[in-house]
């Protein structure tokens, strides 16, 4: 029998890549997000896709009761930082309320619940992020993520909890854009652009963010995971790399510190993530950015 993977947030950037990567793999997968399809499989014997609110406590146990799927994994968030500050209602119902419905659905179906949190549950001051570190959100979000992963948590079915950092891949139908997607498309239209130096993350190859998960559904894995790429960058080194990667005018790129923008919600200056313990128990191995870029200039 082959295993049954739902997941939540198919539309989004993670969704569609994990979508094609467990199709590749030949698991079972129903794709569900919010809106109408914008992946591009046909329905068959081994992919499905439903919309599904996971706001929405019939719509979440209508699919559910419907799949009864072996593994959920809960990609689907309200993801934009600032937009969380300005609608806090509307972060709560999906962030917090939303998990809590796909995991009572999933506990009532005993599903291995596999949830993708963030970097931004912890506060930015240390930097290099392990798993045991203290979160402590400064943003809406992050305290949404936090207080989603706390039920996560209390739950009686086998659960892991992936913290991931920058994700950054190939745009398909309808994703948002990134940062390595935001500084290519800027400078191949000759604009300039800001780009902050006092900030660090480990940017996360969103195929390699795939593959982790995919990692820890084959080894029925419980606990908390970091899963991002293993290069610490500045915001400001990745767009200098991705001009040069490209070949555009890295004079566009403007240097700048973290105070220039005014947004609503706070991000952490130093995130970043040790990822030992996804190495050592998963066999997890990201690429460097290096052949991040690489991979997508091919
Ligand atoms: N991207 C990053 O840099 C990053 C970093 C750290 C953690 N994460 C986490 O990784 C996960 C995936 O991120 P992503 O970048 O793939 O996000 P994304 O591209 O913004 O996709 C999120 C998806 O969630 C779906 N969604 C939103 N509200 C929903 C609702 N009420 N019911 C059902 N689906 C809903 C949306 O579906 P529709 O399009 O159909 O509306 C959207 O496609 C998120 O949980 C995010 O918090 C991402």
């Amino acid at each position: 029998m082959k295993l049954k993977v739902l997941i939540t947030g198919a539309n989004g950037l993670l969704g569609q890549h994990l979508t094609k990567l467990l199709l590749d793999k030949n698991y079972q997968v129903v794709a569900t997000s919010r809106g109408e399809s914008r992946l591009p499989f046909e329905p068959s014997d081994n992919y499905t896709y439903h919309s599904m609110d996971i706001a929405n406590a019939f719509d979440t146990y209508a699919v559910m009761n419907r799949e009864k799927p072996d593994v959920v994994v809960h990609a689907a968030a309200m993801t934009n930082v600032d937009d969380c500050e300005l609608q806090p209602e509307q972060c709560e119902r999906i962030n917090v309320q939303g998990t809590a419905q796909i995991l009572t659905d999933a506990e009532t179906f005993s599903s291995h619940f596999i949830f993708i949190s963030t970097d931004f549950v912890f506060d930015g001051e240390q930097g290099n992020y392990k798993e045991e570190d203290d979160a402590l959100p400064i943003s809406l979000y992050g305290f949404s993520k936090l207080q989603a992963e706390s039920m996560v948590q209390t739950s009686d079915i086998p659960f892991a909890i992936v913290r991931t950092c920058l994700v950054y891949g190939n745009l398909l139908k309808g994703t948002r854009s990134n940062i390595v997607s935001w500084v290519k498309e800027s400078l191949e239209h000759g604009k300039t652009i800001q780009v902050v130096s006092d900030q660090l993350r480990t940017p996360t190859y969103v195929e390699d963010l795939a593959k982790g998960i995919a990692l820890i559904i084959e080894k029925k894995a419980i606990g908390i995971y970091h899963i991002s790429g293993k290069d610490w960058l500045t915001p400001y080194d990745i767009a200098l790399k991705t001009a040069a990667k490209f070949n555009l005018d890295a004079g566009k790129i403007v240097k700048v510190d973290a105070s220039t923008f005014k947004q609503p919600g706070r991000r952490p200056m130093k995130t970043g993530f040790v990822i030992e313990k996804a190495r050592r128990e998963l066999g997890y191995e990201p690429i460097s950015f290096e052949e991040g870029l690489e991979k997508l200039r091919s």
